[in-house]
């Protein structure tokens, strides 16, 4: 089957699955979650064959890339062999992790085996102390160790992401760019976007738009702007004279709504159609009710899917909107 069975009502056709593996994360970015974040239950989180199952059936319903996220889903216990019976799907163009990092020494290749084609890497600071404040974690070296470690396994692809605030990191912005040219990596640069609840700063204050970013950048890179695309809302440019493309995730300043191509499941295994609204589907408890029912999720997801909003209302002058973490549902 080579075109996907989920449409929805805007005629979008959903070919891309984020995946969440566990809310819980050895990292407590401030951007993110507070210091004494309270994590589901284990019985409340999808169990490895739940995720398999949730997987197989997006993938029966012509799903073609799965991104797995968390949390930090190197966390999650017993990953690298659902990532191996992933990458084992033929159906699948493209299988992916985003990751905070602190465990790509000693993970890399083995995801790397299990079949992981890309990987996305967060990095928000290049200075010890920054990142430091924003992780509230010393992990720094560890988090380059990782990206070294990931470099020598030969992945497709491995892009840095990195939420850029105004007085915390703006300034390091062609610092972080040259670091991934010298490196041969991408990299995205992520309007922080209001979910959770945040205390350590105020976001309206530490807003930084995409196109501040971006002239910034151009004081020191040349940006040819690319019409590499994946039907999400990263919009790309070409540094010019190198490998590195540099993504911009703005979830304010554009509406990419139009052409989203993806929904996300979150570790408790809600289905959720739109990352900028409440609204979502508990597969867990559907699943639970008919274990081994393959037919009655995908017929579920499929009902789901008529539900999916045009669009997110995002702004940056209300502090939360959603008040649902990025941990759980996995950016
Ligand atoms: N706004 C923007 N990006 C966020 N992330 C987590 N929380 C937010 C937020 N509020 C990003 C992290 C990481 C990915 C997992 O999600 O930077 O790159
Ligand atoms: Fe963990 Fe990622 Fe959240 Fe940071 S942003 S606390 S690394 S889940």
């Amino acid at each position: 089957m080579s075109d996907s069975r989920l449409v929805d009502p805007f005629g979008r056709r959903i070919t891309y699955l984020r995946l969440s593996v566990t809310d819980r994360c050895d990292f407590r970015c401030t951007y993110c979650m507070s210091e004494d974040m309270v994590f589901a239950p284990r019985a409340q989180i999808l169990s490895l064959e739940e995720l398999y199952a949730v997987a197989d059936a997006f993938i029966a319903l012509g799903v073609k890339r799965i991104r797995v996220t968390g949390g930090e889903p190197l966390v999650r216990k017993g990953l690298v062999g659902l990532l191996a019976k992933l990458g084992a799907r033929e159906e699948l163009d493209d299988l992916a992790i985003t990751t905070n990092g602190s465990q790509l020494q000693t993970l890399a290749a083995q995801l790397r085996e299990a079949g992981v084609d890309r990987l996305n890497i967060s990095l928000d600071s290049l200075r010890r102390d920054r990142f430091a404040e924003f992780a509230r974690r010393d992990r720094l070296d560890q988090v380059l160790a990782g990206v070294e470690a990931a470099r020598a396994c030969g992945f497709r692809g491995i892009k840095l992401n990195s939420v850029i605030q105004k007085g915390r990191n703006d300034d390091e912005v062609i610092d972080l760019v040259a670091f991934a040219v010298e490196r041969g990596l991408d990299i995205s640069f992520i309007e922080e976007m209001p979910l959770g609840s945040v205390s350590s700063h105020q976001r309206e204050i530490t807003f930084c738009s995409s196109d501040e970013v971006r002239e910034r950048i151009e004081a020191r890179y040349t940006l040819v702007p690319s019409d590499h695309a994946t039907g999400g809302p990263s919009r790309y440019w070409q540094v010019a004279g190198s490998g590195t493309r540099v993504g911009f995730i703005s979830p304010h300043s554009n509406n990419f709504c139009g052409s989203c191509n993806r929904v996300r499941v979150t570790a408790e295994g809600k289905l959720v159609l739109c990352l900028g609204h409440e609204g979502a589907l508990d597969l867990k408890s559907l699943m639970r009710r008919h274990p081994g029912d393959a037919e009655r999720l995908r017929q579920a997801i499929m009902d789901a899917l008529q539900l999916k909003p045009e669009k997110h209302h995002f702004r940056t002058d209300e502090q939360v909107q959603v008040v649902r973490f990025m941990s759980m549902t996995g950016g």
